[in-house]
């Protein structure tokens, strides 16, 4: 029996790269999986049902339960009919795999208005939208008597999370900012049987192969490494699977996860506290600041 046996599952961009691994792991695990992708470019251009219908048609052939969806998750409208599908679909929804995304970068002064809200709009609302409208369903199964036992699993990256990655201010704002939305989501759902994790992964991916450098230095490494390819797409997915599952007690942590590594992340913290009796004077703090 598979780890995710009966669990129905929205998985967002798993049409390509490091979806599509989840979306192939947990319909082999047993879940029933919504395949959304929209099908579009690296920045988010256009739409194709193409890559979602593959990868939902590649599951069903091996015995699996699939659907594809092509809605984008960067509209509150797009994220409510996905959830809405794997509920008619499937009966139900127990996890939402947040993980659709593009890359727009550009340096601060050059960033376009448009390039920023693209971003955002895919990364942060994307991943807001989708938890929004699970989230009612959920609260709504709880409040029936049906308290459930669902997993959220956000995206995150080290840009923003790890590393200040120059050229990615959109980017990275975002990644923060959704590792910031899961530990709020984590406090806030555990009242309806809820959890919520992030994970920050790397892999060679059409996003990754589009950085400069990333990708010739990924394919050298592969061929060094031998058999294990720590950098294929299908290393990030068993953690994702296993935050998943309804026996894992995980909830509000970050995960940097690459290869043959999980590491668990931990935020801001205090560093340094310099501390008065007084009311500041800008001479002190200028004085004991730095
Ligand atoms: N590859 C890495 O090393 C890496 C590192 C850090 C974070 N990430 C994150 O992992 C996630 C997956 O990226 P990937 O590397 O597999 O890239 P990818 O381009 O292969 O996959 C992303 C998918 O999201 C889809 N998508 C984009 N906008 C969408 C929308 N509005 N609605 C629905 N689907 C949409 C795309 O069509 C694409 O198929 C992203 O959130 C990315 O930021 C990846």
């Amino acid at each position: 029996m598979g780890a995710l046996e009966g669990r129905v599952a929205v998985i967002t961009g798993a049409g390509r790269g490091i979806g599509r691994e989840h979306a192939l792991l947990f319909a082999r695990e047993g879940a029933a999986v919504v395949v959304n992708d929209r099908g579009g470019s690296n920045s988010g251009d256009g739409v194709d049902v193409g890559p979602a219908q593959e990868v939902a048609n590649e599951i069903v052939a091996a015995g699996g339960r699939a659907a594809a969806n092509t809605d984008d998750v960067a509209t509150w409208a797009g994220a409510e009919a996905l959830v809405a599908q794997a509920i008619s679909a499937f009966g139900g929804l127990d996890v939402v795999v947040n993980n659709a995304g593009i890359l727009r970068d550009g340096f601060i002064p050059s960033l376009s208005e448009s390039d920023w809200d693209a971003v955002v709009a895919v990364h942060l609302k994307g991943h807001f939208a989708v938890i929004h409208h699970a989230s009612a369903y959920w609260k709504a199964e709880a409040k029936a008597g049906r308290r459930p036992n669902a997993a959220i699993i956000n995206t995150a990256s080290a840009s923003g999370v790890t590393v200040p990655n120059a050229g990615q201010a959109n980017y990275g704002s975002a990644k923060a900012a959704i590792a910031a939305l899961t530990l709020v989501a984590a406090d806030e759902l555990e009242r309806y049987g809820v959890r919520a994790n992030a994970i920050a992964p790397i892999a060679r991916t059409r996003l990754t192969l589009a950085t400069p450098g990333m990708g010739a230095l990924m394919a050298a490494e592969a061929e060094a490494e031998g058999s294990f390819d720590a950098f294929s797409p299908a290393n990030i997915s068993p953690l994702v699977a296993y935050l998943a599952g309804e026996k894992c007690p995980i909830t509000g942590k970050v995960f940097a996860v690459q290869g043959g590594a999980i590491s668990e992340l931990a935020g801001w913290h205090d560093v340094k506290t310099i501390e008065t009796d007084e009311a500041w004077s800008i001479d002190d703090i200028a004085a004991r600041l730095p």
